[in-house]
């Protein structure tokens, strides 16, 4: 069996590194791991469509922003398919017939969606289309057999429901010779990298709380950024004890920081344990803590940053690399469709064995 990534975003704005950490690092690595025959990325835009039905044109704007971020990133469109979702027709068509393999109470239990409708109060009238978005996101993942699917722990439950469809779709239509092929979700290890909060401390980096470090960002911004984080209310004095729990600096860290680090920025410790155990003790400040996130997140971003620079140069060249890769996994969600049918027994016109006993049923007549 082939070995296929697909994974994606919604074009709703920069990615920052809650993102970064959560999933694009890791597609990064898969990529050059050459353990994988085909991966594909998807700008989700006519998902993003689905919740932002009054705003197309923040969809629009930053469809150019996530490509820039992916191929800054480090995924290199001579490796992976970069793709715009709404350029595929074929996916429309697969989610229709997929519906008829999903409840609606189904929908209503998924967790993300259910967390998703309460925070753009949707709860007194549910669009259809953000409603049932899950499935076209089953779309998404099987037009190509991806077995595998890089992705924030907040996608779990898509990947679920995705099983789902395909387990029944096999069952139903394709018993015997399997077309659809069951996804396994890849999401990060470190507990840090699952969830990173924003500078504030708050839950989630989200634009609208302003608490993002983008990929874009420039070095200045980043270290401001940095430089207010967020840490334990009660480390007032430096000899003070400090707490770790609900310490953004110290998340930070945990999703960031190797042992090669305190070689390089802060040799007072050989890791992350001593530094942390020092802290907890006291004597140790939050500007020392801060600056040496700094460094590390520096020589992360750095150079993310001046790959950016060289492809904003040349703008064209980006909407080409998205238009060769929609032509590309067009093709082969054309095929997938087209074996979906054949199972679903919707295929009339190449069904010379269909045509031909019909014509027996009327030859008496
Ligand atoms: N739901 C994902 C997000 O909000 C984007 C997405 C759409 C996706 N289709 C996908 C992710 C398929 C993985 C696989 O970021």
């Amino acid at each position: 069996m082939s070995n296929i990534i697909l994974t994606g975003d919604r074009p709703t704005g920069r990615l920052h590194i809650g993102h970064y950490v959560g999933s694009l690092r890791r597609r990064v690595e898969l990529q050059n791991s050459g353990e994988y025959d085909k991966i594909y990325i998807m700008i989700a835009d006519a998902q993003a469509l689905t919740d932002n039905v009054d705003n197309p044109e923040k969809v629009r704007q930053n469809i150019i922003e996530v490509a820039l971020d992916y191929v800054s990133a480090g995924l290199d469109p001579a490796k992976s398919t970069l793709f715009i979702q709404s350029q595929i027709s074929e996916l429309t068509e697969l989610t229709f017939y997929y519906m008829n393999l999903v409840t609606v109470s189904r929908l209503q239990r998924n967790p993300t969606v259910k967390n998703e409708i309460q925070l753009r109060n949707f709860e007194a009238s549910i669009p259809v289309g953000f409603f049932t978005y899950p499935i076209s996101q089953a779309a998404d993942i099987t037009f190509c057999k991806a077995n595998v699917v890089p992705v924030g722990e907040d996608q779990l439950p898509m990947i679920e429901q995705t099983k789902e469809i395909v387990h029944k779709f096999n069952s139903i239509y394709a018993p015997e010779n399997p077309v659809l092929v069951d996804p396994k979700a890849l999401i990060p290890e470190a507990e840090a990298c699952k969830r990173l909060p924003g500078t504030d401390g708050k839950a989630k980096m989200s634009k609208s709380l302003g608490n993002c470090i983008y990929l874009a960002d420039s070095a200045d911004e980043v270290r401001t950024k940095i430089m207010s984080m967020y840490t334990d209310p009660l480390h007032l004095q430096v000899s003070d004890p400090g707490h770790l729990e609900g310490n953004t600096v110290f998340t930070y860290l945990d999703a960031f920081a190797r042992d090669e680090h305190f070689e390089r920025y802060c040799s007072d410790y050989a890791n992350l344990d001593e530094m942390k155990a020092h802290y907890t003790k006291g004597g140790l400040g939050d500007v020392k803590v801060k600056k040496f996130l700094n460094n590390i997140i520096q020589e992360e971003l750095e150079p993310i940053r001046e790959r950016r620079a060289a492809y904003e140069k040349d703008i064209p060249e980006i909407y080409n690399i998205l238009k060769r890769g929609s032509d590309a996994a067009r093709e082969v969600a054309a095929q997938t469709l087209s074996e979906v049918k054949q199972a679903m027994k919707i295929d009339y016109f190449e069904d010379i064995e269909l045509i031909r006993a019909q014509s027996e049923r009327y030859k008496g007549f």
